[in-house]
């Protein structure tokens, strides 16, 4: 038996094949207010990503420094999203395709591949376009064969994957299509029952890691009784999403505030996981950084976990990529 486990995580890898290389400056596009455009612009030149379709050198980068890990998680996100309907667009299923590729290459069976919110679509910051399509559920389960649900057991150790935007599904619900809306729900009862299933199944002197890419879905697993009740034998929550510790940094100070409804649908998805990340804390929530990072701080990197095989301990790292 080794001493400990080394997990490797990797998250929001958002490459952009040449079908979204081609699309540049897809986000302003959909904006019709100038005031919104303007507003989009500055936070992506110097806070956010100045060109999100830029970064694709990252993975060879990661590949590269990954070195050999007993797990390899990849934590959602692989493509740009620049149809903002997830995998269904052919040209955000190339970018998840040639990257899952890479990694299958690299790492073969170690190799874990989670879903993010991008794969299944997410409705652009202003502008309204796009959302959740069941078309991109089947394309990332079915022909890409992303796990939805996964388990894997490390000696005493039990890592646990879910479909953050399926758990949230309450906030997420204007996001899909009013003809899907019914689909959507089923996935979702389906897949909290698994997660019970997963968390009442826990042997005693087991010890869970859990990997849940967007940290909205928190609050509703806090509700689960066999979740909440199994929440000392939680090692930790590996989130992703969030890209760079500033953002969650500055969401634990907004902890608690109030949702709001009026400033459309983007603005009250994220007020509303705001107003419950106050629940984060009891999840002992961990960031795995984006591959890219913010274009602040240019923080980007992987994350390397490692895990006592005796169970009694685990240790947490980033690996920087700066650039
Ligand atoms: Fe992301």
């Amino acid at each position: 038996m080794p001493d400990d486990y080394r997990v490797v995580v990797v998250s929001d890898i958002h490459y952009a094949s040449e079908g979204e290389q081609a699309r540049r400056g897809y986000e302003a596009r959909v904006i019709q207010n100038w005031s919104q455009k303007l507003f989009v612009r500055l936070f992506r030149q110097f806070i956010w990503l100045k060109d999100p379709l830029g970064h694709n050198h990252l993975l060879d980068r990661f590949l590269a420094a990954a070195g050999a890990g007993d797990l390899v998680v990849v934590n959602g996100d692989y493509s740009c999203d620049s149809a903002f309907v997830g995998l269904s667009d052919d040209a955000a299923f190339a970018s998840a395709q040639f990257v899952l590729g890479r990694l299958r290459e690299r790492f073969a069976d170690r190799l874990v591949a989670g879903f993010g919110d991008h794969e299944l679509g997410k409705t652009s910051l202003f502008g309204g376009v796009g959302g959740l399509r069941l078309a991109s559920w089947e394309r990332s389960c079915g022909e890409l064969g992303l796990e939805p649900f996964w388990r894997r057991e490390l000696g005493p150790w039990v890592l646990l994957g879910v479909v953050s935007s399926l758990i949230a599904l309450p906030v997420f619900g204007p996001d899909t299509l009013p003809a899907e809306r019914a689909g959507w729900e089923a996935l979702r009862a389906a897949h909290l029952a698994r997660i019970r299933e997963a968390f009442a199944g826990l042997r005693p002197d087991q010890r869970v890691v859990l990997f849940c890419h967007d940290p909205t879905a928190v609050p509703f697993l806090w509700r689960e009784p066999e979740v909440r009740s199994r929440l000392d034998q939680l090692e930790r929550t590996i989130i992703g999403h969030l890209h760079t510790p500033l953002i969650l940094w500055k969401s634990r100070l907004l902890a608690g505030m109030p949702p709001i409804g009026f400033l459309g649908n983007s603005v009250r998805r994220m007020t509303t996981a705001l107003n419950e990340a106050r629940y984060w804390r009891n999840f002992k929530v961990t960031l795995c950084h984006s591959l890219a990072g913010c274009q602040l701080l240019k923080d980007g990197g992987f994350g390397e976990l490692r895990l006592r095989a005796d169970g009694t301990a685990a240790q947490w790292r980033v690996h920087p990529l700066p650039w």
